[in-house]
């Protein structure tokens, strides 16, 4: 039986996961690493640390799959999008640590050139916004700080990539320097009309063509794993940004479809197929994937801290010893008691776009315990889900007969239910909510002939548990007003 390697380098874990030709999981093996928080508001990651604890999930998960390199019919690599490596192509050695996606020291770069008149034009390129989230000003901001480094550049020394591109440049030795279109699609350079990188842009953000590498579809055979690592000879067939390959590993292959994953962040996608279609209200406008030629888009919501707000749960409050304690503490009352929590740790994502908002605790009294504030944090996620879908309505149109959701946070069945119940919209979770892996997993299995179609894929698509709303509508509405009232006070908190 031909067997899938999907490679899912997220923000706090690596993970290696087989799947068979019939969707299902066969082995999976996760390793968390470190987060640097060298400043407030910035965040980084040491390249080599990510490459390595990639390296050791995929030995591991292959042992304990009792399986060969040679059982594997193709690997598939999704990523964390946006964080930004910069190395040296001769030594291979990145020349400072990756710069994270939810990193803002970018920020007033970005304010300059939103002052200078730029937006339209990025936007109407790009389908983003000016955001340091993007990779471009983080890559410029390496090259301005690492001494020489801007010469280097210049001269062809440098190589940058969003993670991706680090572990196949890692996987094949050095020798592929690439991108797939829909991580390119994040980092304010690419064209998303012509799904090359635009000279307009690039001497906007500083950036020098050089150091960029090519931009591939998103399911090709791409090339092989290196002779010198252990799974040499394997073949590289798929690549995309975690959240559009969670899109395809949803099955969510028609115009309108639609899914939410619960991740570090919150990420809604809707598939707008081969119309890259503008928004209104703050959305990004992404592709979501390259195949046979032909680019695919999605519209899309991100907010910042979805499950990650369960972390500092655990790891910034003390209130819980592992994340899957907080359904338990937050199911042991029956509400918030009045509390709101804005996790607005890295600013504010969609549709509010505000770097400078920083996270908050509204409504707190004598009664208040720490199951309060723990629901409130459980509640803020599914706040905000719900603010990204309101704007996905106005923005389309469509209205959803249900939302498909996934991530490490859908475990939780308090959580969809409040989910179901703001939204006033069933809320589907299917039997594999790995789907962010399984979506890479699909990719590679396209591009080495596993699948033929997605129509093949898509028959694997089942249903796990499906969530109707139970609250009154007009319970619902009191909620979300007093909410956004929260979201309100925690705006322009760093300026002030
Ligand atoms: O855009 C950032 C996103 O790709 C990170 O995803 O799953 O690591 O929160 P995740």
């Amino acid at each position: 039986m031909p067997y899938l390697l999907a490679l899912d380098q997220g923000t706090t874990s690596s993970r290696a996961i087989i799947f068979s030709d019939a969707g299902d999981i066969k082995a999976i093996e996760q390793n968390e690493f470190k987060q640097y928080y060298p400043q407030p508001g910035w965040v980084e990651h040491d390249p080599e640390e990510i490459w390595q604890s990639q390296l050791e999930v995929v030995t591991a998960v292959l042992d304990s799959a009792r399986l060969k390199p040679a059982d594997i019919s193709a690997l598939g690599i999704t990523n964390q999008r946006e964080t930004t490596v910069v190395w040296d192509r001769k030594s291979g050695q990145p020349i400072h640590p990756a710069i994270v996606w939810q990193d803002r020291r970018t920020a007033d770069v970005c304010q300059k050139l939103r002052s200078a008149g730029h937006l339209q034009t990025v936007r109407e390129k790009t389908g983003l916004l000016l955001d340091p989230y993007f990779s471009g000003t983080k890559i410029a901001w390496i090259l301005d700080h690492v001494p020489s480094a801007r010469k280097l550049a210049d001269s062809g020394q440098l190589a940058c990539g969003t993670i991706d591109t680090w572990l196949v440049n890692k996987l094949t030795g050095g020798s592929l320097h690439i991108t797939d279109v829909s991580n390119a699609s994040r980092t304010l350079l690419m064209n998303i009309h012509t799904g090359d990188w635009d000279n307009e842009l690039l001497e906007l953000f500083r950036i020098p063509r050089s150091i960029l590498p090519e931009i591939r579809p998103s399911s090709e055979i791409y090339g092989e794993v290196d002779s010198s690592l252990q799974l040499s000879g394997m073949k590289i067939g798929g690549i995309a940004g975690d959240q559009q390959s969670a899109l395809f590993g949803q099955s969510c292959f028609e115009k309108g479809a639609t899914k939410n994953t619960y991740g570090t962040g919150c990420f809604m996608l809707m598939n707008t197929s081969t119309e890259a279609a503008a928004s209104q209200n703050n959305l990004l406008t992404t592709v979501a994937w390259k195949i046979d030629d032909k680019i695919e888009y999605a519209l899309e919501g991100s907010v910042f801290v979805g499950g990650a707000v369960v972390s500092w749960l655990r790891d910034g409050l003390g209130v819980i010893k592992s994340s899957s304690e907080v359904e338990a503490l937050a199911s042991s009352v029956p509400d918030s008691g009045g509390v709101f929590l804005v996790p607005a740790f890295a600013g504010l994502g969609a549709p509010h776009w505000d770097p400078y908002a920083r996270g908050t605790i509204l409504g707190i009294t004598g009664g208040t315990t720490a199951a309060h504030i723990a629901r409130a944090a459980i509640e803020s996620i599914v706040f905000q889900v719900a603010d990204l879908l309101e704007a996905m309505r106005s923005d389309t149109g469509v209205h959803l007969s249900e939302l498909r959701v996934d991530g490490g946070a859908s475990v939780n069945n308090a959580m969809l239910q409040f989910q179901a119940d703001i939204l006033q919209l069933p809320v589907v979770r299917p039997t594999v909510t790995e789907t962010t892996a399984l979506g890479a997993a699909y990719l590679a299995g396209l591009a080495s002939g596993v699948w033929g179609s997605r129509e093949d894929i898509a028959h694997h698509w089942k249903i796990d548990q499906r969530f109707e709303p139970q609250m009154l509508p007009a319970k619902s509405e009191v909620l979300r007003a007093r909410w956004q009232e929260a979201v309100d006070r925690t705006k322009n908190w760093e300026k002030a």
